[in-house]
C-alpha cells in the first residue's frame, strides 16, 4: 500500500473528475488541406485536461508538460471530436491527466481513435503556489495499470532526459560531425 502522511489522507477516486468533452469540427477549424488544424485539438485537449485535473485537485492547475502527441489519423470537418480525460497518476502536486482522442462520422458512424496524450498539470493555491492534491482512488485494475504506467513512464523520462542533458554538455561538435554522413544536409561553413 503507498505510504501517505496525514494531510495526504484525502482521496478522491478516478470516476470524481472523468471528464468528456464532445466538440463538433465546424470549417473555421480547418487547415488549407480541409482537415483539421492539429493546434485547435491541442487546444481542447489543454481545456479537457484543466477540467479534469481541476476537478481532482479542487484548485486551479497548470500545465507542465504534454507528452504523446501523435495525430495519428486526420479529423475531417463535420466529424464529432470526444476527449476523454482521467487523471492516471497524483504526485504531491501534480497530476498525470491521461486524453484519448475520438472522431466520429455521425452519419456513417464509423469511429476513429486519433490519439491519446499524457498532460503533466500542477495544482496551484491561493498564494500560486504548488499546492499539496487528494490522493487518488483506483477503482478498476484499469486505474491501476495506469498509475504504474505513469510511474514506469515518469522514471523513463527522467532517464532520457538526464541522459540528453549529459550528451548537450559534452557534444563535440567536431568529433560528431561524421554522423551527418548520409543525412539530408550540407554543410555551408567550415571549422
Ligand atoms: C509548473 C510549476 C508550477 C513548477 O513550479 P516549481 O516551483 O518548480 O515547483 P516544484 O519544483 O515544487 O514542482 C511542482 C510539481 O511539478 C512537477 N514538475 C515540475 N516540472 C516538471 C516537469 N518539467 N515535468 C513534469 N513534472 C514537473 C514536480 O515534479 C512537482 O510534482 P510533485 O509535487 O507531484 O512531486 C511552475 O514552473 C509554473 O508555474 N510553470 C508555468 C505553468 C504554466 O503557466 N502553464 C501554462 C502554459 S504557459
Amino acid at each position: 500500500m503507498p505510504t501517505s502522511t496525514p494531510e495526504q489522507d484525502f482521496f478522491r477516486p478516478v470516476s470524481h473528475s472523468r471528464t468528456t468533452l464532445t466538440e463538433l469540427m465546424i470549417p473555421s477549424y480547418a487547415n488549407f488541406g480541409g482537415k483539421i488544424h492539429g493546434g485547435i485539438l491541442l487546444s481542447l485537449m489543454d481545456k479537457v485536461a484543466y477540467a479534469c485535473a481541476a476537478k481532482h485537485a479542487g484548485n486551479y492547475c497548470v500545465t507542465v508538460t504534454v507528452d504523446g502527441v501523435h495525430f495519428l489519423q486526420p479529423v475531417e470537418v463535420g466529424e464529432l471530436v470526444s476527449l476523454m480525460a482521467s487523471v492516471n497518476y497524483v504526485g504531491k502536486t501534480s497530476l498525470l491527466v491521461g486524453i484519448k482522442v475520438i472522431a466520429e462520422n455521425v452519419k456513417s458512424g464509423s469511429v476513429k481513435h486519433t490519439n491519446t496524450s499524457y498532460f503533466t498539470m500542477v495544482a496551484k493555491g491561493e498564494d500560486d503556489k504548488p499546492a499539496l492534491v487528494p490522493g487518488l482512488t483506483l477503482e478498476t485494475p484499469d486505474d491501476a495499470r495506469r498509475f504504474i504506467e505513469a510511474l514506469q513512464r515518469k522514471e523513463i523520462k527522467a532517464r532520457s532526459e538526464q541522459e540528453f542533458k549529459e550528451i548537450k554538455t559534452h557534444l563535440e561538435l567536431q568529433q560528431h560531425l561524421p554522423t551527418l554522413d548520409g543525412q539530408r544536409c550540407q554543410m555551408a561553413f567550415s571549422l
